[in-house]
């Protein structure tokens, strides 16, 4: 008996079909009072310009733009750039390293449950430039990333068939690395797999830097969008102001 491992992308089509095909998920669930966060947080007034970097299939820009604040949503999937049923919200395929928009169009840009493939040094440097220079002087940079102070469940394990699954999670402060092992146990066959993966994270203090580098200056920090302390949430939201 034999499995076949391959890594899944968030951008694989068929995974996006099972994702998608989830219907009511949490995530879609909070995306109303979320959003309702996002406008309390950043201060948006109706007509304010706002950019959904890497919007995904678009919960939070709709949910925004319900209330009169004009979004423009941008992900590189293609299917997720279906035109949009609000009035105030228009939808687009775009690259987050290379902008398609004037300098200082935006009064805000969100990023949320940012992409952890572009936490990579090179691609984070150029993502953080991009969004420095689309927002206006004084205007927000928000971005949503897992928290390195504290991991949600280190170790937990579940059953799929036959196989136990076991899955360990730990950040290495030293290389800014977070690292998941899931091992599958077959205990039928005798065959243990391991699964790896290792991404990067930041603290706030390397956010602070990082931030500084493209001209954004932290201005807030916090443990999700309903403004709780950051110290053991799972979740890191940070916000940023243009500096002139
Ligand atoms: C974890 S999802 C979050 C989606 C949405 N913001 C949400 O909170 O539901 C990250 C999104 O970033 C998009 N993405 C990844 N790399 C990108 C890039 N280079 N340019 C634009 N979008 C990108 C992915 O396609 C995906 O939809």
């Amino acid at each position: 008996m034999g499995w076949e491992q391959r890594p899944v992308r968030w951008s694989d089509p068929a995974f996006r079909r099972l994702f998608d095909g989830l219907g009511g998920h949490p995530h879609t669930e909070r995306a109303e009072e979320e959003a309702a966060c996002l406008r309390r947080l950043l201060r948006l007034e109706p007509g304010a310009r706002v950019l959904d970097a890497g919007c995904g299939y678009g919960r939070h820009a709709h949910a925004i733009g319900r209330s009169g604040i004009r979004v423009i949503a941008i992900d590189a999937a293609p299917e997720y750039a279906r035109e949009s049923s609000v009035a105030d919200v228009s939808v687009a395929i775009a690259d987050l390293v290379a902008l398609p928009f004037s300098s200082s169009t935006f009064d805000a840009v969100l990023a949320l449950r940012f992409a952890a493939d572009l936490l990579a040094p090179g691609p984070i440097a150029r993502v953080l430039g991009e969004f420095a220079r689309v927002v206006r002087t004084g205007g927000h940079v928000l971005i949503s990333t897992p928290n390195t102070r504290a991991i949600a469940e280190p170790r937990t394990w579940r059953r799929d068939g036959e196989t136990f699954v076991l899955n360990e999670k730990a950040f290495d402060a030293g290389r800014s690395i977070y690292r998941e092992v899931e091992y599958h146990i077959d205990p039928r066959a005798g065959v243990v797999r391991e699964w790896i993966q290792e991404t990067p994270r930041y603290t706030i203090e390397e956010w602070c830097a990082l931030a500084g580098k493209a001209g954004l200056s932290i201005a807030s920090a916090y443990g999700g969008l309903d403004a709780r302390a950051p110290e053991d949430s799972a979740e890191l939201v940070i916000v940023a102001t243009r500096t002139p």
